[in-house]
């Protein structure tokens, strides 16, 4: 009996594969910060909780395969909010953002097609483009550039004839770039120029900072057939656990063949739809206040990153995520150290290593992501952690 080669090749995602050895240092008292998963601490508003509540069918059936359509009218209200007019039909409700770019890719991609995307990326995008036998073609970009990729002369050396599609985080995971105006229309006038779908991923829309712009491809007409939106009230709605995103297009022909696959799979869970459409509901008032406590949390972030000794990056624009080189050879290591040797006051940290985000072998290894979920105080303490153990692990004899 075989496996296939296909998820052979695979990776363990670098976001959860520590997982057990964090779990060993907690069965032994030990406190851990958690910089390595984009799980907010914030409350999920509790009318996501009282229309669960208030839920009075007798049986919990399945619903249609696009989602349930109060959840569509509800999505399409808030898009109203971004100037943008959907119809029910151009909505798909998914099982998360992740099931939405699954089924995106498997709808997309011929074995061997090529999704250009600026690295680092956030890691899933190589098991979900995988997943569908696509290939990533990276742009790297860089931390002293702010992890930049809007450029057309590195976008136009990406592109080869296998090339399908360009795929884009905005605002960014794991660098917290945020897109322009001028750069969304880079993008825009590249893939119109090279006949591109653009994937634009969307979930961390609201998470914009110092008073940027919160935009979505969804806003450019001329592209409106090649655009294809990822929502998610996961990061948004800190509703990690509902698993409920959307896949967005007005090009007719993909929604149609979309939908095969999401047949097959028959529905969403339902309950959580009815949680999701009182959500989508909520006004400016809660992402304003949201958006000031990361905003305070990335700056203390930021500030706490910069005391480490030789530690390279740009406050990020966008998301809540940072990412940063740091003056060690293989942060993988480090992270191993932190998690099995090293503890100040029975405490340590634990975040992303880096490597897996890039598709260029060697690339990374030096590098990590934090994600500032946690209070200003926790962050505060957890990056301090880490530098202290930076401090111990090179004590210990390594580079
Ligand atoms: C860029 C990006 N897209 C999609 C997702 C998937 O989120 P979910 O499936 O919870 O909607 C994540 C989660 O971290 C993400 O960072």
């Amino acid at each position: 009996m075989k496996l296939s080669d296909r998820v052979q090749a695979m990776q363990n995602s670098p976001i959860r594969k520590f997982n057990p050895m964090a779990a060993e240092a907690k069965a032994t008292g030990t406190k851990i910060y958690h910089l390595n998963i984009g799980q907010p601490d914030i409350v999920t508003p509790s009318v996501f909780m009282e229309s669960i509540k208030g839920f009075d069918q007798k049986v919990l059936a399945y619903a249609e395969s696009p989602g349930l359509p109060e959840l569509q009218d509800s999505i399409i209200d808030y898009f109203k909010g971004f100037d943008m007019n959907l119809d029910r039909k151009d909505i798909l409700i998914t099982s998360g953002g992740s099931e939405a770019l699954t089924l995106v890719f498997l709808s997309l991609i011929n074995p061997g097609d090529e999704v250009i995307v600026a690295e680092p990326y956030y890691t899933n995008y190589l098991t979900f483009i995988q997943a569908a036998d696509g290939v990533i073609k990276p742009v790297t970009t860089y931390a002293e550039d702010g992890y930049k990729y809007a450029y057309m002369d590195r976008l136009e050396a990406a592109v080869t004839e296998k090339t399908k599609m360009i795929s884009i985080v905005n605002p960014g995971n794991p660098t917290g770039c945020i897109l322009s105006r001028e750069d969304m229309r880079v993008i825009c006038d590249f893939a119109k120029k090279h006949d591109l779908w653009i994937l634009a991923d969307e979930v961390y829309r609201e998470f914009a900072y110092d008073g940027r712009e919160m935009t979505s491809f969804g806003q450019y007409d001329d592209v409106a057939d090649r655009v294809i939106i990822i929502d998610s009230i996961s990061k948004r709605f800190s509703a990690c656990g509902a698993r409920i995103g959307c896949l967005i297009s007005k090009n007719a022909d993909l929604m149609a063949n979309v939908m095969k696959i999401a047949m097959g799979r028959l529905c969403c869970p339902t309950l959580e739809m009815v949680g999701a459409t009182a959500l989508y509901k909520l006004d400016d008032s809660f992402f304003n206040e949201v958006r000031a406590e990361y905003e305070k949390r990335r700056n203390v972030s930021y500030e706490a990153l910069k005391k480490i000794p030789g530690v390279v990056c740009e406050q990020p624009g966008g998301a809540f995520y940072i990412t940063c080189k740091m003056p060690v050879e293989n942060t993988e290591d480090l992270l191993v150290f932190l998690l099995k040797e090293f503890r100040e006051n029975n405490e340590t940290v634990m975040y992303a290593p880096a490597e897996g985000f890039y598709a260029t072998p060697g690339l990374g290894k030096n590098e990590l992501r934090i994600a500032y979920i946690l209070n200003a105080d926790d962050m505060a303490r957890g990056i301090e952690l880490l530098g202290k153990g930076i401090e111990a692990y090179k004590a210990a004899g390594h580079k």
